[in-house]
């Protein structure tokens, strides 16, 4: 039996058979158009709602291994970049594609360092918003308005443009975040302290009152570390297609990110580290955690921070962030939400529900309970989210940039209204039942 890297199919319409090659574990869309029934009929075209099954890209910046748990930045895997790297090492590794030797590193942390601050202009619009206005608003508004800053961010295919918003996206990105945060609470604006390292300085400039220099607590600067490292990336994710597609039309990358962190800003994406902290304040006790979770299997809400389109294990950035979830309660104590949540999670991966389901804790189950024990209200937790995820938004918009396979993201459609209706006169027309 002669086998073959094809895929042969008949079209019963027509009873005509086509071999189509198999690359990847992959067949190319494009090589469907040719099974038509006639002169008039357009070609086959595949239907994949929300991309259940639909590959967009080739990419070499993340692999995921959804049955086995498996995430690796570049190769390598993440419980070895998080518990031996700082974030802008593991920054330099998704847009770079190798770790930084110690010269590499400490220039690149120097070009970060000294893009942290933002232009007055952008300051005096962030101070346009109301005073409640939610933080993850304010940061997508404000990464837009560097649009006006930087015209020269138009020039997508100058690689030398690219890296210099890169750099500013990434250093100033912090910057942002923690104005949106001091905005929120009607504090002034701390300025970036060029002393500190990435997460000390992101403190700072949330935190420092009035004490001439802001001294982080090292444990909580590097659990903010490892947490940023965790969500750096995550291959084509809602928000990361949203960056390519949004980037395939040459927009130039503040709108992109901008985009992006819109996308991501959702309760079933990145919005779900919030809902999740909502849902244990809702649940209360350990002791009304069955009732809840006969609500979820009920099918009238949904389990937060549980379920993963690619996951179907224990996502590997759970079980990473609820070790430091330890480190990081012996400096603030122990944030009784856990106890809530353990007991959920305990409950759900005994039930059929959940198991028939593969549905196991996703990286936003713990984080929030880490946030709120550091300090973080949960209205910044997604914001906390869009920090880090900024530099995997730019690593895929390069790749697709330079990828000479992509153009403009443009899907088809099934129609199903209505064709070539008589056009009738306003002064014709009848009373429409409202
Ligand atoms: C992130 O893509 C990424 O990589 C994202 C992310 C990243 O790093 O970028 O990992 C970050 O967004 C993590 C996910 C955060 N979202 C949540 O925690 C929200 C709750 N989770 C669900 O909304 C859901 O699990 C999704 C959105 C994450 C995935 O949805 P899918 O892949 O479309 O799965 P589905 O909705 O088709 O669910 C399959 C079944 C359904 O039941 P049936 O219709 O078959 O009876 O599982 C059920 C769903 O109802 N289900 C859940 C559930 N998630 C799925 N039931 C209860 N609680 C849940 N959380």
């Amino acid at each position: 039996m002669m086998t073959s890297n094809t895929l042969t199919v008949t079209d019963n319409r027509t009873n005509r058979t086509y071999t189509v090659p198999i690359t990847d574990g992959t067949v190319r869309a494009m090589d469907f158009r040719q099974m038509r029934t006639g002169e008039e009929d357009f070609g086959l075209i595949l239907y994949d709602p929300a991309f259940t099954n639909t590959a967009s890209c080739r990419s070499s910046i993340t692999y995921l291994d959804g049955e086995r748990g498996i995430l690796e930045y570049r190769g390598y895997p993440i419980e070895d970049l998080a518990e031996r790297c700082t974030f802008l090492e593991v920054a330099y590794l998704l847009l770079f594609g190798e770790l930084p030797n110690k010269a590499e590193l400490d220039a690149w942390v120097f070009e970060i360092t000294h893009h942290t601050m933002l232009h007055e202009t952008t300051r005096k619009f962030m101070e346009g918003f109301r005073y409640d206005a939610h933080p993850m608003s304010m940061l997508m508004s404000s990464v837009a308005a560097l649009s006006t800053v930087y015209p020269d961010a138009k020039e997508v295919h100058n690689p030398a443009s690219r890296m210099l918003q890169t750099k500013r996206l990434i250093g100033k990105m912090p910057t942002i975040a923690a104005m949106s945060y001091r905005h929120n609470v009607g504090f002034p604006y701390v300025y970036p302290d060029n002393d500190l390292n990435y997460t000390e300085n992101f403190m700072n400039m949330l935190w420092r009152m009035v004490e001439p220099k802001y001294a982080a607590n090292p444990v909580l600067a590097r659990a903010l570390d490892i947490l940023f490292i965790l969500h750096a990336d995550h291959e084509q994710n809602c928000s990361t297609n949203t960056m390519r597609s949004v980037g395939s039309s040459l927009a130039d990358p503040y709108l992109a990110v901008a985009s992006a962190a819109a996308a991501l800003s959702g309760p079933l994406h990145g919005g779900a580290n919030e809902e999740v902290l909502k849902m244990l304040d809702e649940i209360g006790t350990k002791e009304n955690v069955p009732a809840y979770i006969q609500r979820v299997k009920d099918g009238h809400i949904k389990l937060m921070g549980f379920g993963h389109r690619v996951y179907k294990n224990y996502d590997p950035r759970a079980k990473i962030i609820k070790r430091t979830a330890d480190q990081v309660f012996q400096v603030t104590g122990r944030n009784p939400k856990l106890d809530i949540a353990l007991e959920l999670e305990r409950i759900a991966l005994q039930d059929p529900y959940f198991v028939s389901r593969k549905l196991y804790p996703n990286v936003d189950f713990y984080s929030g309970i880490i946030y709120q024990a550091v300090g973080f209200k949960p209205d910044m937790f997604t914001v906390l989210f869009a920090i880090p995820r900024t530099v995997g938004w730019l690593a895929q918009w390069q790749e697709m940039l330079i990828d000479s396979e992509q153009k403009i993201a443009r899907p088809r459609q099934i129609y199903t209204g209505q064709r070539n209706r008589k056009f009738v006169p306003v002064a014709e027309r009848g009373a429409v039942a409202v």
